[in-house]
């Protein structure tokens, strides 16, 4: 039987976490952008009548402290003009939207994105065209938003009434360019000499910004042979993973071990390819799609609305643990998306539903920030199916590293007094009783409480999305708790299918 401890020792430093791990993705697809951020029509009074954003989705995203929002796709970006929607609003043409055999009404473009992010305080994040779009293109794009210049595009974004230049640091080279769904498919090596030039040139433009390679899983070839062109020329190398539960809670929760592994192998690439090209500089990752998404469930040609459940809650508890533990190796992280398409958020004409999770995630955006610490973990793992199934095959020999059915992520907080655990019991029927101890070089603080922050239901399918779109009751939601300093036996009993935060404070050398 495998012994069950949780060991803090707060002076083991992985890294800061970078807070840009909990940041969003909004794409022209389904109801994201239209009913969703924008949707100026509002018959309820939930828009404001002067830029048609829905205040009460701008809340609730106020609530996870969004860095940075990724814009405007995903697949949608392959087949995307932006000069479509910039200038004056009834001149801006309709257009058919390849990705999702939709049509673009180009109402919404670059300038009122930039507005969103300011409203936010959040960074915007462009990502490129490469299916139809060309260098040009893209330039001119960088040109409208950066330059301070008297030339064409920078006077443009002037005339259009946005006199400063926007100051657009993340620019993308292309979405899932690998994907046969994609317009303007490539394979790798042509996507990596291509990718290459379109660095070269947007650089040249500006120097200031930051350049993602388009990656795919972290561990496809097409990983190995992009970074080995582009790490000279990039400062992020982009992967996308979905999580899928296929029906089941278990393979559903464990779906984030796969992430992890991707972003070891994608770390070992960067490394392979700094070592190949002799450069001493640093090259991290951009994790700019994550979540649990069903496409057969929610297929993305009909927008995408999961109606999320507390194990999908639990799901995503664990996917962000992995970015808290790899903090070294993700420094951007963009959950995919930030309303209505796969999102914690979905909106109706009158009202907004909070998902089941948009808990966890506003628990870690706003309490998991600060330093991420190694911490010690002894628990049995799961030995059934995964998905993908490399990672059952794979954990044989790792003895269940990534499949741990209590799954934890630390942080010693930003003043050095506090430690946050992040504890996942993934188990759907099992509770434990885990013994969490501190040491070698520090304490309890002496009569201090722990606080905990909650997230649980009674059921796994517990949701908070009625049938009818309205908010239902919040069955899954945040409940606080404190324990004074003589209730904490130096155990605590995570009950089946929960996820918490423990807060502690602390003494001593770390
Ligand atoms: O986020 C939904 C879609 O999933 C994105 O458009 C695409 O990049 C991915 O396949
Ligand atoms: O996982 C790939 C996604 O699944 C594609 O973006 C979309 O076309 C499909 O629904």
């Amino acid at each position: 039987m495998t012994s069950l401890t949780i060991n803090v020792d707060p002076s083991r430093h992985i890294s800061p976490v970078d807070p840009r791990i909990y940041s969003g993705f909004t794409e022209h697809m389904g109801r994201c952008i239209y009913g969703g951020i924008y949707d100026p029509d509002n018959k309820h009074g939930l828009s404001d009548p002067k830029t048609g954003f829905r205040k009460d989705v701008l809340a609730a995203l106020k609530e996870l402290n969004v860095p940075i929002f990724r814009y405007p796709g995903g697949n949608f970006v392959s087949s995307y003009r932006w000069q479509d929607g910039i200038g004056p609003k009834h001149l801006r043409p309709r257009r058919p939207e390849l990705a999702w055999l939709t049509e673009e009404s180009n109402q919404f473009g670059t300038d009122e994105f930039m507005e969103f992010c300011k409203v936010m305080g959040a960074e915007p994040y462009i990502c490129l065209n490469m299916g139809t779009g060309t260098l040009e293109d893209a330039l001119a794009w960088l040109e409208y938003c950066n330059s301070s210049a008297n030339t064409h595009y920078a006077n443009l974004r002037r005339e259009n009434g946005h006199p400063e230049p926007y100051k657009v640091k993340y620019w993308s080279l292309g979405n899932e360019v690998w994907g046969p769904w994609q317009v303007g498919q490539m394979e790798s090596q042509d996507y990596a000499k291509e990718a290459y030039q379109w660095a070269k040139a947007l650089r040249l433009l500006d120097p200031s910004i930051q350049i993602v390679s388009c990656g795919e899983t972290g561990y496809a070839d097409w990983d190995r042979v992009t970074l080995k062109k582009l790490v000279p020329v990039v400062d992020y190398h982009s992967i996308h993973i979905y999580t899928v539960s296929e029906g089941d809670h278990s393979v559903n929760v464990m779906g984030p071990a796969a992430a992890e592994k991707a972003i070891d192998i994608t770390k070992s690439l960067i490394d392979l390819a700094k070592i190949e090209s002799g450069l001493d500089k640093e090259v991290t990752v951009c994790f700019d799609e994550w979540n649990v998404w069903d496409p057969v469930r929610a297929p993305g040609e009909k927008g995408a609305e999961e109606h999320y459940d507390l194990s999908d809650a639990i799901a995503v508890a664990s996917w962000l643990n992995v970015f808290v533990r790899k903090a070294d190796v993700v420094k951007i992280a963009c959950i995919a998306q930030s309303v209505n398409v796969i999102s914690p958020l979905i909106t109706t004409p009158s009202g907004l539903i909070k998902q089941t999770t948009f808990y966890p995630l506003k628990l870690f955006a706003n309490l998991m920030r600060g330093t991420s610490i190694d911490v010690h973990v002894s628990s049995p793992s799961y030995q059934g199916k995964t998905v993908p199934d490399f990672i059952s095959k794979l954990e044989k020999q790792d003895r269940g590293k990534y499949t741990k059915w209590i799954d934890v992520s630390g942080v010693l907080g930003t003043n050095n007094d506090l430690v946050r655990l992040a504890i996942v019991n993934r188990h759907p029927l099992e509770s434990f009783t885990v013994p969490i101890s501190f040491g070698p070089e520090c304490a309890l603080v002496e009569g201090a409480p722990v606080k905990v922050y909650e997230v649980w239901s009674e059921n796994l399918k517990d949701s908070n999305y009625r049938g009818d779109g309205e908010q239902g009751e919040e069955k899954v939601k945040i409940v606080e708790k404190e324990l004074k300093a003589d209730e904490w036996s130096g155990k605590y009993l995570l009950k089946a299918h929960s996820f918490q935060v423990l807060e502690f404070r602390l003494i001593g050398n770390f």
